[in-house]
Parts: structure tokens; sequence; C-alpha cells
């Protein structure tokens, strides 16, 4: 009998073994490890210059150095005016802006500003190469709803290794309507930089990326920190949670289950806040939530496991400790955005993506010289996603759209807000009104892309341009060698 158990369980063994084996991902925890030790840190906000006609200017400076996460020790990184991550922009709608992005580096990066529009040479894709030691000066005018935005490198071949190392940072955005909700950043409007990381023995950054997914860390780092936790002292606040890690999905929700309220998809606030108790965000996805505090009480931010590939693994993000007496908040409004949902004309072009595990979009991969779709101006499509692979999601640059539906049927009521991200499920059809950006330019491509880093470098990535309305066949659709002489810079 006991040899049968024996033989039956080693047999149990070898298939559950198996079977893990096949999974896209071994499931990974940091549950029990923490002790929620360290302050979080909070990006400064930086301080623009003022031009004449009252153009903000902002620098930002990518750079190398050293940053302590692990106790004691240090890992080589790199940062924008800093050692690690960059500091928070925030501007207002109608804002003129312009930035002097320094290379600092010893290699050609970009600086990209995911879920901005603005005119496609200003967009810091793959194109817009800044050569070690050189400066890009872009600038553009704020014209767009209020909106948690971030900025990273877009180097074609290199993104994820630049973001890993540390090259991501906030860009806020607010209006009239915004203005509304808790806006006192650092205070009661915290941001929350969610990134998994791999360490070696000496607390440097292991870039091993043995998935499908490139990297999947078993380490979460909440604004850089380590073991995290942060104090709040008024009885409602607005976190900005972005999902700035390679490859990996967060289910964010509390350890005591309590209920928050979002307030805001990836590109624009919500008509109207959402009580909900868990929110999945994929890599480059962006909410804001509204969490209310009890004086001296404690609670952690979690994210779950649902086992779908890039969720997979538990996590305890932040502990949030709330102090003995809190500043009473004003309540949530019940009308959140002023500015109508994203609507496609009856008539809309639709267009058609297929993904695959193939790390190509339509069965082809990323062609720097080649031009996949040419799209009118300001106008509005409907995009239809196909998965047919392993978990991707899809992200369009200079772009804002609203999920229509996920195999049919309408998206749960808080994912109905602007997005410029979204998570593409294996087997899922997700179509999507897309609104694009109204500044045609028919010789600098814009991007889509699956937002996995390594999926994205692998060539999961198509171009687009935007052109003046009724000249979409007149527009050459291969570019010129000399735009792209930094395409093979990665080889
Ligand atoms: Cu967040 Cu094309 O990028
Ligand atoms: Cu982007
Ligand atoms: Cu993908």
């Amino acid at each position: 009998m006991k040899t049968y158990k024996y033989i039956f369980g080693l047999l149990l063994l070898v298939v559950v073994v198996g079977l893990a084996g096949c999974r896209d991902e071994k499931p990974v925890t940091n549950v029990g490890k923490l002790h929620f030790d360290n302050s979080l840190k909070i990006p400064q906000l930086l301080e623009p210059t003022i031009g004449a006609d009252g153009t903000k200017h902002f620098t930002l400076t990518m750079q190398s150095g050293t940053t302590e996460f692990l106790p004691g020790k240090k890992a080589d990184t790199w940062g924008i005016n800093g050692t690690y991550l960059g500091p928070t922009v925030k501007v207002s709608r109608g804002d003129k802006v312009s930035f002097d992005v320094v290379n600092q580096l010893d290699v050609a990066s970009t600086l990209h500003w995911h879920g901005m529009k603005l005119p496609a040479a200003m967009d810091g894709g793959p194109h817009q190469m800044i050569k070690a030691g050189e400066t890009w000066s872009p600038n553009w005018t704020i014209d767009q709803p209020a909106a948690t935005t971030w900025y990273h490198p877009h180097i074609h071949g290199k993104t994820a290794q630049h973001v890993y190392r540390g090259l991501a940072g906030l860009f806020l955005i607010d209006d009239e309507d915004s203005k509304k909700l808790p806006s006192n950043y650092g205070v009661d409007d915290i941001p929350l930089i969610v990134q998994d990381k791999l360490f070696t023995s000496n607390g440097q950054f292991s870039e091993k990326d043995d998935t499908t997914f490139g990297t999947l860390g078993n380490e979460i780092l909440v604004n850089g920190t380590y073991d995290p936790y942060v104090k709040v002292t008024a009885s409602q606040v607005r976190f900005r949670l972005l999902n700035a890690s390679n490859a990996r999905a967060y289910h964010f929700g509390f350890t005591d289950n309590r209920s928050f309220q979002v307030v805001a998809n990836d590109a624009g606030l919500l008509e109207k806040p959402v009580t909900l108790e868990r929110i999945m965000l994929s890599p480059g996805e962006r909410a804001e939530i509204v969490v209310n505090f009890k004086p001296g009480e404690e609670t952690v931010l979690h994210s779950y496991s649902s086992g779908s590939g890039i969720e997979n693994g538990e996590f305890d993000l932040i502990k949030m400790e709330a102090a003995t007496k809190l500043t009473e908040s004003a309540p949530i409004p019940e009308q959140l955005s002023s500015i109508p949902p994203i609507k496609a004309p009856k008539d809309a072009k639709v267009r058609q993506f297929k993904l695959t595990m193939k790390s190509e979009i339509n069965d082809k991969k990323m062609d720097m010289n080649r031009i996949d779709e040419v799209v009118p101006a300001g106008t509005k499509e409907i995009w239809e996603i196909n998965n047919f692979g392993w978990s991707h999601n899809f992200h369009i640059h200079d772009a804002a759209f609203r999920v229509l539906d996920v195999n049919g049927k309408k998206p749960p009521e808080y994912e109905r807000g602007r997005k410029d991200t979204v998570f593409i499920p294996n087997g899922a059809t997700v179509r999507i009104a897309v609104e694009f950006g109204d500044y045609p330019d028919p010789n600098h491509p814009l991007m889509y892309h699956c937002h996995l880093l390594r999926h994205e470098d692998d060539g999961m990535m198509g171009q687009f341009l935007l052109v003046e309305p009724g000249t979409e066949s007149q527009v050459p659709t291969t570019l010129p060698k000399s735009d792209t002489e930094y395409q093979h810079a990665h080889h």
C-alpha cells in the first residue's frame, strides 16, 4: 500500500511539475517577505521655467547611476534627473510646453510621451532618436482632457532594457474636471508606479528574460521603493496607479477587501466613479482610484493572482497607514468628466489586427521603413484586435479610444472611459472606437503595438501615418532610408 501511495505521489508530482513547466510563467510571490520598512518615495514635481509667451519649459536628463533598493546593496540603474525613474511633469490643458531631453547615457535612446496627443515628430517614438551626448527639444500644446500619462524610451529593440533600468516618469495633465478630485500632489494625490524586478544576490537588477514575456520579476518596486509603506493624512486619497512593468499585469485590491472608487482610465476621467474591489492593469495602463481611510487604520495594496499568464503571482505592493488624525476630504463629484464618450460614426472605417504567439501584427514584424496604415487625421475609426495566442495588450500613439466590446460583450463599467492601452486576453476579440490626433504629417509615423516590452522589441508593432483627409492614397508606404538610419543601432 505504502509503495503504491509513494508511486502515485511521485506520478502526481511529475504531472504537476510538467504542467507548471507548460505555463507561461511559474507562480511567484513576495507575500510574507516584506516588512513595509521604507517610506514611499514620491517622484519630485519638476519645476518649469516660463518663457515670454508662457511656454512651460522642462529639462529631462537621462543618466546612469547607482540606487539602493535592497537594504545595504547598490544596483546600477538609469534615471532621469536622478538615478532611478524620473520627476513628475504636471501641466494643465491648454499649456504650451517645451522640453530639452538630454541624453547623458553612453547609448542612444528616445523619450516617448505615452498617452499624449501631439504632432508625430514630437512623439519620441523610434524615429526620434537621441544619440549619446545629444539633446532633443520637442514642443507642443497640451490639447486633451485631464489624464495620468507617462514618459519612457521607445528605441526599437531596446525599449524593454531602457525602461527596466529605470527610464520612466509621470506626466500629469489637469483640467477643470480633474481639479475637483483630491489634487495635493504627494499628500492626497499620490502616484504609485508599480514595477516588478529580478535581483541578483548582490542587489543588482537581473535582466534574465527567459519567459515568452521577457523579464518577469519576483520583487516589487513602487516609485522605485522596495518594501514600501505610505502614511495617509486625508480621509480620501487619490492614487494614480501606473503599471510601468515590462510584462507583468497586476490585479490590484486591498488585503482587507475594502472597496475603492475608480475615477479615471488611462486617458481621462470616467463619467461617474465606479465602486470596485479589484482592478486589473496590464503594462502601460493607468487608473486613478480614490480610497477612503479611517483614522489609525492600516491596509495593504495587493496584487491578486488570477492565473492567466502575465497576471500570475501574488504580491504585496505597499502598506498604507492612516494617521490618527485625518483631514476631512471634499466628497468626490458624482459627475466626473464633462467630455462626451468617444463615438465612432456609423460608417466608420473598421481595421483588423491579428495578434499571435509570434510577436507580429497581421503576420508582419515591425519594419521602420514600412507604413502599415494610413489614417485621416482627426477621424474616428473602429479597430478590431483579435488575439490568437498568449496574453497581449494593445496601445496606440497619439490616440484615445473607448473599448466597445470584448468578445461581443460590453466591457465592465470601470473600463468604459478614455483609454490608450487595453489588455487583450488570449483568444479574445476586442473592438475599440479610436479618436486619432488631428495633426497631419505624412513624413513621421506613429506606432501601435503590444506594450509587453519584449513583444514590442521583438517586432509586435506597426506604424501609421496621420494625413490630411482625402490624401490617404497619395502617401508613400515606405519611408526614406535616411529616416531610419538608427534602426539597427541595437544590433
Ligand atoms: Cu508606452 Cu509606444 O508606448
Ligand atoms: Cu505610447
Ligand atoms: Cu504581446
